[in-house]
């Protein structure tokens, strides 16, 4: 048996004996990149070097790198698909030297010291050509060169590796298979069919090519690169002849804890096993979101929007086998004590992990039991509805409708993909349509519904607010400043008396550095500069430079405020007109949130 240590642990030996230089892995939130919510290999942090900017290190890098991909998530729960996973790679950086690569591919696959695979289990493929590359008959040779019996040529599906959102260096890559030893399915059995007979284990890609802007052709590269990528639970599956990736490495360890508590058994059902495995792989991800340097808290915009499904799901999992949410922490001190020896953030944050993760489990649980009984009710209306029309000869579908869709969301807190998975676990369908204009309906009678308190009675209340409001985008501008571009709010609370602000800076604020962050705002209203605001297309905020969080799933446009060249952040406001009229800020607090996070009480007076 391979663990998943051990066999990181011969990556890194492997390729440092090669002149590899280890890094660190990235973040899993990516930087500057609106195009994805998270880090789904581990080039994609690299991508500015496999461009041409030369890498600190050098230009032969390996490392591992925490990737989330949401593409798959609803097959999470069967044998193989995760949402995090760590992906093992290593780099040539402006050198693309194919025979070389596939000689250390081979070495590193066969040889005794390393992963001890005879060569007769091992197939490959390789690009088959097309009008952008031609065949890759340096590839293919190499490889025979090793001795491989079975290597296959085969097309773009299969043999061209690019960025999800198709932007990037892309190019022709040579893939890596276990043959399992299962006869072939047919003649052309290859690994391009979905038989089991082969299962990938590791792609090397020939970065010769780029596209640059969404829409433009293909173009060759001038410094070509390799990247590398092996899925490391997946491989850890495939080399102890595993059936589930759940049944190794730290998921399994997981697994076994939670069986220890549960009511319900792992191979009770098929719902059991599939809540366990859910559990498992959501908490994962939770804690590599809510533990990263540039991590983010539950809420329902882009990343957060996600890792509260990530919970929430996970919560209803919980109930479905009897298993007590108070062990999440236990869980995520499993997670936390396996990966943060590879990224120090997570062990930093690992209280904050836990009362991050405990504050929405707390908020949803309270509400779960009566949504589970609203989504009967709600599935009872369509019964009756249905036989009522029965005997008028009408059929009625079996979808719920987009308002109680959101009703469940609004009132419930059920993400709607919950909704839609419990519905589908009864035989039925929910009108994502009308789920959206359900939503975007609510948000523009909230939006009216604020501005109309702003004018009405709790004028005062709310201009107090709204003063406050803006003197936390300064303050985050102060700290930004001081800081550095890194420091992000991590919450806000505001009632009309105080602010409260929630950011990282990994040290208690001295005397000094409060007087520098008081002074910075108060010279700002001094200078009495109106604030603005401008609405507009989430991609043109970006562009902009405004800071603040990006997707948000349902709303294209977003207000972006600007307070003169201090500040310009994406919020929904509402602020003072001009920074004057806040007056004069006094910091009148500041203490621990939590793990690497301090927290700011201030005043206007
Ligand atoms: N970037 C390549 C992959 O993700 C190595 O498979």
């Amino acid at each position: 048996m391979i663990t998943d240590i051990e066999l990181k642990n011969k990556w890194f030996e492997f390729f440092e004996s090669k002149g590899f230089k280890r890094i660190a892995g990235y973040s899993i939130i990516p930087e500057n990149d609106p195009t994805v919510l998270f880090t789904t290999a581990g080039m994609h942090p690299l991508v500015p070097y496999l461009l041409g900017e030369p890498h600190p290190e050098g230009n032969k890098i390996c490392d591992i790198q925490r990737c989330i991909r949401t593409t798959d998530i609803d097959e999470v729960g069967d044998n193989s698909h995760l949402t995090s996973f760590e992906m093992l790679g290593n780099w040539f950086l402006g050198e693309c030297d194919k025979e070389k690569m596939i000689e250390y591919s081979y070495e590193f696959l066969t040889s005794p010291k390393y992963l001890n695979l005879p060569k007769e289990r091992l197939a490959t493929t390789v690009f088959a050509g097309d009008e952008v590359a031609p065949k890759d008959e340096v590839a293919y040779n190499a490889w025979k060169k090793c001795g491989i019996k079975d290597v296959f040529y085969l097309g773009k599906d299969n043999n061209w590796w690019a960025l999800g959102g198709g932007v990037g260096p892309c190019g022709p890559d040579t893939e890596m298979f276990f043959d399992t030893g299962k006869p072939k399915c047919s003649e052309n059995c290859s690994p391009a069919c979905d038989c089991g007979k082969y299962v990938e284990i590791w792609n090397d890609v020939f970065m010769q090519y780029v596209v640059e802007k969404e829409g433009e052709k293909v173009k060759p590269l001038k410094k070509p690169n390799i990247d590398t990528g092996m899925g490391l639970e997946r491989t850890v599956m495939v080399l102890n002849g595993l059936k589930s990736i759940y049944e190794c490495g730290i998921l399994k360890d997981v697994i076994d804890f939670i069986s220890s508590k549960a009511e319900k058994r792992y191979d009770e059902d098929e719902k059991s096993t599939r809540s366990y495995r859910i559990i498992a792989d959501h908490l994962r991800s939770s804690m590599f979101i809510l533990g990263d340097e540039r991590g983010v808290v539950p809420s329902n915009v882009g990343q957060g929007y996600i890792l509260r499904r990530f919970i929430r799901r996970a919560v209803n999992c919980a109930r479905n086998i009897g298993f007590d949410t108070k062990y999440f922490e236990n869980i995520i001190d499993l997670f936390v004590d396996r990966h943060g020896e590879d990224y120090a953030d997570i062990k930093r944050n690992r209280e904050f992990i836990k009362s991050e993760l405990n504050k929405e489990v707390e908020k949803f649980s309270k509400a779960l039991e009566e949504g589970h009984k609203e989504f009967e009710k709600v599935i009872l209306g369509i019964e009756k509805h249905k036989q009522f029309a029965a005997l008028k000869g009408e059929v009625v579908p079996n979808i719920i409708s987009g308002k109680a869709c959101f009703r469940l969301y609004d009132t419930f807190g059920f993400p709607f993909e919950l909704t839609k998975e419990l519905a589908l676990e009864r035989g039925y369908q929910v009108d994502e349509e009308g789920y959206k204009k359900a939503f975007e309906e609510h948000q523009e009678k909230s939006r009216t519904a604020s501005a109309g308190t702003f004018k009405g009675g709790l004028a005062d209340t709310s201009m107090a607010s709204a003063h406050l409001h803006t003197a936390t985008h300064l303050l985050m501008a102060g700290l930004r400043k001081m800081f550095g571009n890194q420091v992000q709010q991590k919450g806000s609370n505001i009632t009309p008396e105080r602010l409260r602000l929630d950011f990282n800076v990994d040290h208690k604020l001295t005397q000094e550095e409060l007087k520098e962050l008081e002074n910075f705002v108060n010279d700002a209203i001094k200078k009495a500069i109106p604030v603005t605001y401008e609405e507009m297309s989430i991609s043109d905020a970006k562009k902009s430079g405004a800071v603040g969080v990006f997707e948000n799933k349902y709303g294209e446009v977003v207000k972006v405020y600007t307070i003169g060249d201090v500040s310009k952040e994406i919020c929904g406001g509402p602020h003072a007109k001009n920074t004057a009229d806040l007056h004069h800020l006094k910091i009148v607090k500041e203490e621990s949130s939590s793990a690497g996070i301090r927290r700011i009480k201030a005043i206007l007076d």
